[in-house]
């Protein structure tokens, strides 16, 4: 964390203080599914007992006969139990819920299809017979490179129901990195699309594979959804249209049951070498996992109707688009395309045509929506909402503050859940019915979850100071490996602190035990010997009115050790750079700190980002430095750099 490696490092600097604190509003507490504190105490105490309470809420084919072997770092739940995730959200329901809408898709281009549990049934059994004629079997693996349409989620399950592995790979990524993937895991088999809309542009997704397949010496048989219905080359003998592949196969396909710990699927996520991790997920643990937090945080039902605006590409897809509201026995609403296609209420319009209860979406996407200004909301009804949440990055208090008002209307709760790929499920959340909310805290750990804030040496800081942020105990979901590398996977999460799981993240605790996050450990300042969270800053100039958002970073400095580089998007209709750097500068240090006031403020119309909507800080560090810039192999837009590098130069 001291980059400079000169000897201890000093705490982070926390200088901005929220103060603000909303109780559960009026009316939610006594419906949530959870709303008595005493369970945090009773998981404290017998955490086996606690999640083996939602494990027996799923059906299990043969039950475990041990909740949990910890030999560090290898965890293993449920052990002995056989069970099958894809039975547990479709087969459980059939008997009250084969008429309920399981799926409610909607493509980009404003097509649409809703699939009932009994017809998702059918359909994901259909699939799966195709695999297993394909010559699938348990722990192969299938990859998918597919947008959000109702086939990508029907693979998932039909793998799921076989023990076939699933390794998706978001339908954003080059063929390169469909290669790299496809490679690293050995899948037999592909599944994809002749097209895919985003943003009003086809992509043709089948001939990018085929750019690539001829050095994937793993993948016999590429299965193609006519999604787009232009056709697409196919080769002879390795490549079937899904439709034609499925017609006349059975309805009927039992689910396999599997062992707890059998592998369920992988998920490439980056690490900080750039070359992607392959993060195992096993059965057992992580349908529990899912299961207990969909339940508790997003306060499931059985009525609600759901969106998490994730793509199946991420782990947010898998957990909390497909497996965690299915396991609940809700409907869950998955929608193709861009937030602002064909215009900027699209999600308005989407919450307001479904009646959505529940909405789970990034603070990138409320930014942006932010950015758009209110008065895409006005004429939307958004009065189905009960509940918001929000994961993947640090919600700054301003935008948090927009969500609750603007969204929410002030009656809905908002779940600020931190958590990673390789978590499998939420870990630090407020429980809605319960928890005092405070804008930009993901609160408190999951009940059974146990986190700490810890120094260099691993001792627990106290209040108020940051750290690192780490986990102490086992939990369900945990990831178990890095597929093919099981040194890495020791490397990059247990050997700063043996025993205790490093997540690569910084925080701090407060006065009453929350957890703020601060963002990535590396994306940490030290300017004249202070540490400043990049996050800290990009709030304070989230709150100012003319910004849209904001990236901060540090660019080295012979004397301060680094000085603060702060690149700014401005709101619509806002006079930009010629009026505002030097007042954005005082702001800064008028909010923060003198300490903190910025050395420059580059003006920019986009940010790198991460296909997943991550701003890239590691590459405008490049930027910022002078330097050739890093891998860009996940950035959604590699325009955006050579714009930025201009830029740099001309406010330099
Ligand atoms: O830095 C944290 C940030 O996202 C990282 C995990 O990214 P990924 O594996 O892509 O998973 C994203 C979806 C779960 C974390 O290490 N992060 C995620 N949620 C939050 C967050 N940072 C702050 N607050 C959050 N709520």
């Amino acid at each position: 964390m001291d980059k400079s490696g000169a000897g201890p490092a000093q705490p982070i600097s926390t200088l901005l203080e929220e103060k603000r604190r909303f109780p559960p509003p009026g009316g939610f507490s006594h419906q949530a599914n959870i709303h008595d504190p005493a369970v945090y105490e009773r998981a404290r105490q017998d955490p086996d007992s606690f999640w083996e309470g939602f494990a027996r809420e799923l059906i299990w084919h043969r039950p475990w006969h041990q909740v949990l072997q910890w030999d560090p770092p290898h965890a293993q739940w449920f052990l002995g139990g056989h069970t099958n995730l894809s039975h547990n959200c479709l087969d459980r329901h059939l008997p009250h819920r084969a008429d309920k809408p399981a799926l409610l898709w909607e493509g980009e281009p404003g097509d649409s299809r809703s699939l009932t549990y009994g017809e998702l049934h059918q359909e994901v059994c259909r699939f799966a017979n195709l695999l297993t004629d394909l010559g699938v079997g348990k722990g192969d693996r299938v990859s998918l490179y597919m947008p959000l349409i109702p086939e990508a989620v029907i693979a998932m399950l039909a793998c799921a129901r076989i023990g076939a592995v699933h390794n998706v790979v978001f339908s954003g990524f080059s063929p390169e990195a469909l290669q790299e993937r496809i490679n690293n895991a050995g899948s037999r088999i592909l599944v994809t699309v002749d097209g895919a809309y985003r943003r009003g542009q086809l992509l043709e997704l089948k001939e990018a594979t085929d750019k690539v397949l001829a050095d994937c010496p793993s993948v016999e048989k590429v299965v193609v959804v006519r999604r787009a219905g232009k056709g697409a080359p196919m080769t002879p003998g390795r490549d079937l249209w899904w439709d034609e592949g499925v017609a006349g196969v059975s309805t009927q396909c039992p689910s396999t049951p599997l062992d707890s710990e059998d592998m369920l699927f992988i998920l490439y996520t980056s690490g900080t070498t750039g070359k992607p991790k392959g993060v195992v997920h096993t059965t057992g643990g992580y349908m529990v996992g899912v299961y207990a937090t969909t339940r508790w945080v997003l306060d499931m039902k059985e009525d609600d109707v759901y969106w998490c605006t994730a793509d199946i590409g991420w782990i947010t897809g898998h957990s909390y688009v497909v497996y965690g509201p299915l396991l609940c026995g809700a409907t869950t609403v998955i929608y193709e395309g861009a937030p602002d296609y064909h215009a900027r209420d699209r999600m308005w319009r989407i919450i307001e045509k479904y009646h959505v209860s529940v909405f789970y979406t990034a603070p990138t996407v409320v930014r942006a929506a932010i950015s758009w200004g209110r008065e895409w909301l006005h004429e939307r009804d958004l009065s189905s909402l009960r509940l918001l949440g929000s994961v993947g990055e640090p919600i700054n208090p301003e935008a948090w503050m927009w969500y609750w008002e603007k969204v929410g209307g002030g009656r809905c709760p908002i779940v600020d859940t931190w958590w990673q790929t390789e978590t499998g499920m939420i870990m630090l959340t407020p429980l809605p019915g319960l928890t005092e909310l405070k804008p930009g805290s993901a609160t408190l750990p999951f009940p059974g979850v146990e986190a700490e804030v810890v120094d260099e040496q691993g001792q627990p800081l106290p209040h108020g100071q940051g750290g690192y942020l780490v986990v102490t105990r086992p939990w369900p979901a945990m990831l178990r490996t890095i597929y093919g590398n099981p040194k890495r996977y020791i490397q990059a999460y247990w050997n700063r602190f043996p025993g205790i799981y490093f997540t690569g993240d910084s925080a701090r605790k407060d006065e009453d035990g929350y957890i703020w996050v601060l963002g990535r450990a590396d994306d940490v300042l030290n300017i004249a010997g202070h540490r400043l969270s990049t996050m800290e800053v990009e709030s304070a100039l989230v709150a100012h009115p003319a910004v849209a958002e904001a990236a901060a970073i540090g660019r080295s400095h012979p004397i301060k050790g680094e000085v603060l580089v702060c690149f700014v998007t401005v709101k619509v209709g806002t006079d930009g750079p010629v009026n505002l750097e030097a007042p954005l500068k005082d702001y800064i240090s008028d909010k923060i700190s003198p300490i903190a006031r910025p050395d420059q403020i580059v003006f920019t119309a986009e940010l790198p980002k991460t296909q997943s909507g991550k701003i890239m800080r590691r590459l405008l560090r490049d930027i910022a430095e002078g330097r050739a810039v890093g891998d860009v192999s996940t950035l959604s837009d590699p325009s955006t750099i050579l714009t930025l590098q201009e830029k740099y130069k001309g406010a330099a």
